[in-house]
C-alpha cells in the first residue's frame, strides 16, 4: 500500500538543517526535533490551508483553553526506514481513527484524512534524511490538537491547531520493569476519557507514579476503577499475561486505550500459534497463578518499546517475581513485529504503509 497525496500545503523550509549535529548514536527519547513542524488550523467552523514551516516556538494567548482545560489531545506513532532506504510507517489509518475518536470525546473537531494523513507524507518525504536505516532506529511522530481559542469560559474552543512533530528516537529499552498493581488510585473510569488520548490522561498518572517510584517500582498497573480487581493496562501500555501457555489480555473499554501494538499482537500471536484469550483478567487469578508458578511472563506493549517485560509486580505490599524463560513469548512477539515494520520480514497482514 502507499499513499497519494491531493493535499495543497504551503511550504516554507529551513535555511539550514540542524542534522548534523544530532547524536544519533546518543538520543534519549523525544528531546529532539527535526528542521519543520506541520501546522493546520480550525478557525470560523473549517480547516484553514497547511503550512510546513521551520520548527520554532509560537504564540498563543494565555487565556487559549489548552492552558486552563486541557483541550488536548495525540497520537504516538514511529516511521521506519528499510535496507533500500524506503520510508515506512505501520498502520497508520488506525492512529487517524483514534485520533478523531479523541477529538469527538473532547468535543474538538475532526480532522480530515487529508489533512492528517498526506500532512503526515508531506512532512515525512521532507525529513526523511532523519530516519535513520538499522534495526533500533525510528523517527517517533507526534501528531497532536490543541484548543487555542482565547477566553477562560469553560466551554470548547471555537479555534485549533493540529500540529505533527518529529523526533528522532533510539529502540526504547526502560530497563528491568517492576510495577505496582493499583489498589487507591485510577487512571480512568466508565464515562470518562481513558479510551481517548487525551493530554489530561497522562498528567493525572503523574502523581500516583511517582508515588510507584518512590517505593521502588517504574510503573503501575492499573485496576478498574469501582472495584480495582480487573487488570487494565500498565502505565501507558496496554498489558498482556501470559499463564501457563495462554496469553490474557483485557477487551477495551471506555477505561482502555485501544492500543495498534495490542490489536497486532493478538494477531501475530494467533499467527504463530501462540493461545491467546482476550477476556478479562483478574487481580486475584494473576496472584493465585503467581503463587503457583503458572504466571509465566507480564508485559506491556504499545508502540515506543513494542513490548516491555516485566519482572516482578508488588499486589497489598507483597513483590511476586516473575521466572526468567528460554521462550518468552513477549521476545518472540517483538522479534516478529519489530521485523514487519523495518521490512526485514513478509508482512502477510499488510500493516505496513510506505511514504
Ligand atoms: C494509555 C495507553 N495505553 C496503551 C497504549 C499503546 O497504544 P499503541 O500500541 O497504539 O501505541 C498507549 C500509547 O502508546 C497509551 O498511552
Amino acid at each position: 500500500m502507499s499513499l497519494n497525496s491531493t493535499l495543497e500545503i504551503d511550504i516554507v523550509k529551513a535555511a539550514t538543517s540542524k542534522i548534523s549535529s544530532v547524536d544519533f548514536d546518543n538520543l534519549s527519547f523525544g528531546n529532539i526535533f527535526t528542521d519543520h513542524m506541520f501546522i493546520c488550523d480550525f478557525k470560523e467552523g473549517a480547516w484553514q490551508k497547511p503550512i510546513i514551516k521551520p520548527y520554532e516556538p509560537f504564540l498563543i494567548d494565555p487565556s487559549a483553553k489548552v492552558f486552563h482545560y486541557g483541550q488536548a489531545i495525540f497520537e504516538g506513532m514511529k516511521a521506519y526506514k528499510d535496507e533500500n532506504d524506503a520510508v515506512w510507517l505501520f498502520r497508520p489509518e488506525e492512529n487517524f481513527l483514534r485520533f478523531n475518536k479523541s477529538a469527538v470525546r473532547m468535543a474538538m473537531p475532526e480532522v480530515p484524512e487529508s489533512v492528517f494523513i498526506d500532512g503526515l507524507k508531506a512532512i515525512l518525504e521532507l525529513e526523511k534524511e532523519w530516519v535513520r536505516k538499522g534495526l533500533g532506529n525510528t523517527l517517533y511522530i507526534r501528531p497532536f490538537m490543541i484548543a487555542i481559542g482565547s477566553g477562560v469560559i469553560a466551554q470548547p474552543s471555537t479555534q485549533y491547531r493540529f500540529m505533527i512533530i518529529l523526533s528522532p528516537a533510539r529502540a526504547y529499552y526502560s530497563g528491568e520493569v517492576k510495577v505496582i498493581i493499583a489498589e487507591h488510585y485510577s487512571r480512568a473510569a466508565n464515562g470518562g476519557i481513558g479510551a481517548a488520548k487525551a493530554a489530561g490522561n497522562y498528567s493525572a498518572q503523574f502523581y500516583p507514579t511517582k508515588l510507584a517510584n518512590e517505593k521502588g517500582y517504574q510503573q503501575i498497573i492499573w485496576t478498574d476503577d469501582a472495584t480495582h480487581t480487573k487488570l487494565e493496562e500498565a502505565g501507558t501500555m496496554n498489558v498482556f499475561f501470559r499463564i501457563n501457555d495462554t496469553l490474557y489480555t483485557a477487551p477495551t473499554s471506555e477505561r482502555i486505550l485501544d492500543g495498534v501494538t495490542r490489536k497486532s499482537l493478538i494477531e501475530l500471536a494467533g499467527h504463530l500459534g501462540m493461545k491467546v484469550e482476550v477476556r478479562s483478567v483478574l487481580v486475584d487469578e494473576i496472584v493465585a497463578a503467581a503463587k503457583d508458578g503458572s504466571l509465566k511472563e507480564i508485559f506491556g506493549a504499545g508502540t515506543a518499546a513494542v513490548v516491555s517485560p516485566i519482572v516482578a509486580f508488588c499486589h497489598q505490599e507483597h513483590e511476586y517475581q516473575l521466572p526468567k524463560l528460554d521462550d518468552s513469548f513477549a521476545l518472540q512477539l517483538k522479534d516478529k513485529l519489530t521485523k514487519i515494520q523495518y521490512k526485514l520480514a513478509e508482512d502477510t497482514f499488510g500493516w505496513t504503509v510506505k511514504i
